[in-house]
């Protein structure tokens, strides 16, 4: 099902049962990888099935003289992080690849590293807007430019003053990135933001929210303890979310797994579908390092209407594409508005997203901020693209289950950017 340039589908042949191999969540591992090294201990970071992303940030450290040690078992890498370390300047720029996540949470960290870095990336993300965090870095001190507004980012050595900034932007790497610089700041640095973005930092660094206005302070100063981030990392629901998307539209499905990351500011994919009907039910069992985590489950059922707006926005933002596409397979309807952000993603998710439906005889009407449809027709198979761009592929490739005919997604090997076995264990159920 595999060619060079793409790979084919069908519908699925049988219902998806038991569980399947999910990856530990990608945002949670980029932070515990950045704080072990910078904690004074010896960090044991385990990570389930670890997609190209994490690499880009595992390989970037150990550019910067970080010696990470890993050894993989089955679907699992231990990662050791040494008790000893201090950044250098790589001899070469740091690829970041495909993963904005690395690129801007690595600007925070290293504009205080008394290192001299240029920062890169692929296609993709050359294009991706980065000013958004070289401005609040700026203004904190740091030497760092830009080429235009996006990579490649050249960092010098600089010293760093505690500022206090409100997001223009609803981004977490932007919040995050600014918080990593204040750990290395003088003085107090506060991030102020007006909608709820994920809060995987403020969890780890153990920073309290303070309401202010119609927004959120969070701050934080240089003499904070940071903590040993040792331990197994939850999986991540931006990637359950495919699954959870095939189990409910193909008829007789039932999956179900432990360990799964269950932060508020990122099951918002959840309470959508459950209002609606879905046979979805979590709960959480334990904490790690101020983490819920718990089990999951779903069967299969359900119609989908989906209003996204600006505030829940940024609590499904990687979700938009697996959502669009429940709604489509469902003959249910969806609105989208002030989206724009979605244009800066790995892909502009809203002419790939409206692209691809438009190909599966799907209606859509696009505008600039966003766009709507509701679905009248079944799926149809048809040639799509990812457009460069892990979650389209993936999505589409849910799609695929349940289209009529046959479907072909051009470089949907792109998946690996957040998960390396999506495909394999994807070809299982395929007729
Ligand atoms: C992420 C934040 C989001 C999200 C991305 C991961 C993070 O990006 O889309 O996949 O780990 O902080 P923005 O902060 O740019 O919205």
């Amino acid at each position: 099902m595999n060619d060079a340039n793409g790979i084919r589908l069908y519908p699925a042949k049988r219902p998806i049962l038991g569980t399947t191999v999910v990856p530990s969540d990608k945002s949670v591992t980029h932070r515990r990888l950045l704080i072990a090294a910078i904690n004074h201990v010896e960090n044991q970071i385990l990570l389930q099935s670890p997609a190209n992303d994490v690499f880009s940030t595992i390989t970037a450290l150990q550019a910067l003289g970080i010696h990470l040690h890993l050894t993989t078992q089955q679907y699992k890498t231990k990662v050791i992080v040494p008790a000893k370390k201090r950044f250098v300047s790589p001899a070469h720029p740091i690829d970041c690849q495909n993963s904005g996540t690395t690129a801007r949470l690595l600007c925070g960290l290293l504009c205080s590293q008394n290192v001299t870095v240029q920062l890169i990336g692929d296609d993709s993300l050359t294009k991706r807007p980065m000013e958004r965090v070289a401005i609040p870095l700026q203004k904190m001190g740091a030497k760092i430019t830009t080429s235009n507004g996006t990579l490649p980012i050249h960092i010098q050595p600089a010293s760093l003053h505690g500022i206090s900034y409100p997001l223009p932007v609803a981004s977490a790497q932007v919040k995050s990135a600014i918080l990593l610089a204040g750990l290395f700041a003088d003085g107090i640095t506060t991030v102020i933001e007006r909608f709820q973005t994920r809060d995987h930092t403020e969890r780890l660094l153990q920073i309290a929210p303070q309401t202010v206005g119609d927004g959120t302070a969070l701050q934080i100063d240089h003499n904070i303890h940071l903590p040993d981030c040792s331990g197994e990392v939850p999986l991540d629901i931006s990637n359950l979310a495919f699954w959870i998307a095939a189990a409910i539209l193909v008829n007789g499905s039932c999956l179900e797994w432990k360990n799964v990351l269950l932060n508020p500011t990122r099951i918002a994919y959840l309470k959508l579908l459950k209002a609606q009907g879905a046979h979805l039910d979590w709960e959480v069992t334990h904490t790690q390092l101020g983490e819920p985590i718990g089990w999951l489950e779903v069967r299969s059922g359900g119609n989908f209407h989906f209003r996204i707006d600006s505030e829940l926005l940024p609590l499904v933002i990687d979700e938009i594409p697996i959502l669009a596409v429940l709604a489509a397979a469902t003959q249910g309807s969806f609105e989208l508005h002030s989206a724009k952000e979605l244009r800066t993603k790995e892909s502009d998710r809203i002419k790939s997203i409206v692209d691809n439906l438009r190909r599966m005889n799907i209606e859509v009407e696009e505008y600039l901020d966003g766009f709507q449809f509701e679905a009248k027709d079944p799926l149809r198979g048809a040639k799509l693209s990812s457009f460069q761009d892990h979650r389209i592929a993936m999505a589409f490739a849910v799609a695929a289950l349940v289209a009529k005919g046959e479907t072909w997604i051009q470089d949907a090997q792109v998946a690996s950017v957040s998960d390396r076995i999506f495909f394999e264990q994807l070809f299982l159920y395929l007729r």
